[in-house]
């Protein structure tokens, strides 16, 4: 197991289960790195700041589908695939479900042309496992809602209604049903540690 993906929507615990699996994987003596995406890199900053904090900048969705998708190429080229070939175990947080789910389900593209492209921009580097944190959206919501209060992470995804967030959860719902040998559901409505326990299960 070498190439780990979490995936799920905003507000959903992501980011905490995949530190904690990144300690997992490191206190069993793996060479690990933790990664996400949008974000690497000098263009995936560019990439992540124009989508989601360029106010003066209304785009398309089919730009945004674009710049994504530019962002995870050179993400796998230059980082992910570096460190699979040098033996790492990378940890991703979010990858190319999160593509087809936001892009796809969320923003109602043609689902045909947008897994195609968040196929392409894999490279053909496709995660062993997936782990899908399930959670209910309006939950996800409030929790985005406080942290919103207490910092400036607050962008322009975070802010779209509750229906629309909806549509991305039954996104993932769908895409984990299709993939059901690489995307293993995690109902990460419990504690974290929880949640955790029930990550790393399926990694014995
Ligand atoms: P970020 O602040 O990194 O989100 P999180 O903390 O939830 O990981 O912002 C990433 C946002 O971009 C998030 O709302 C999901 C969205 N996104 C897409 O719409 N499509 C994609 O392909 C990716 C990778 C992320």
């Amino acid at each position: 197991m070498r190439f780990i993906t979490l995936e799920g929507i905003d507000g959903s615990g992501k980011s905490t289960q995949a530190k904690f699996l990144e300690e997992y994987l490191l206190e069993r003596g793996r060479r690990v790195v933790l990664t996400e995406e949008p974000g690497w890199g000098k263009l995936g900053k560019i990439v992540k700041k124009t989508i989601l904090k360029r106010r003066d900048i209304d785009l398309d969705p089919y730009a945004e589908l674009c710049l994504f998708c530019a962002d995870r190429a050179q993400h796998v080229r230059d980082f992910i695939m570096p460190n699979l070939k040098e033996g790492v175990t990378v940890v991703c947080d979010r990858y190319y479900d999160s593509t087809v789910a936001y892009q796809g389900f969320g923003r109602g593209l043609d689902l045909d042309i947008v897994s195609r492209m968040a196929e392409a921009s894999t490279l053909g580097i496709k995660p062993d496992m997936t782990f899908f944190l399930s959670f209910p959206p309006e939950k996800a919501l409030s929790r985005l809602r406080e942290r919103e209060k207490n910092s400036e992470k607050s962008d322009k995804i975070d802010e779209e209604p509750l229906e629309v967030h909806g549509r991305i959860a039954e996104g993932y719902a769908k895409i984990s049903e299709r993939n059901p040998s690489r995307i293993k559901l995690i109902d990460a409505a419990a504690a974290p540690e929880d949640v955790h326990r029930r990550i790393v299960s399926h990694l014995v």
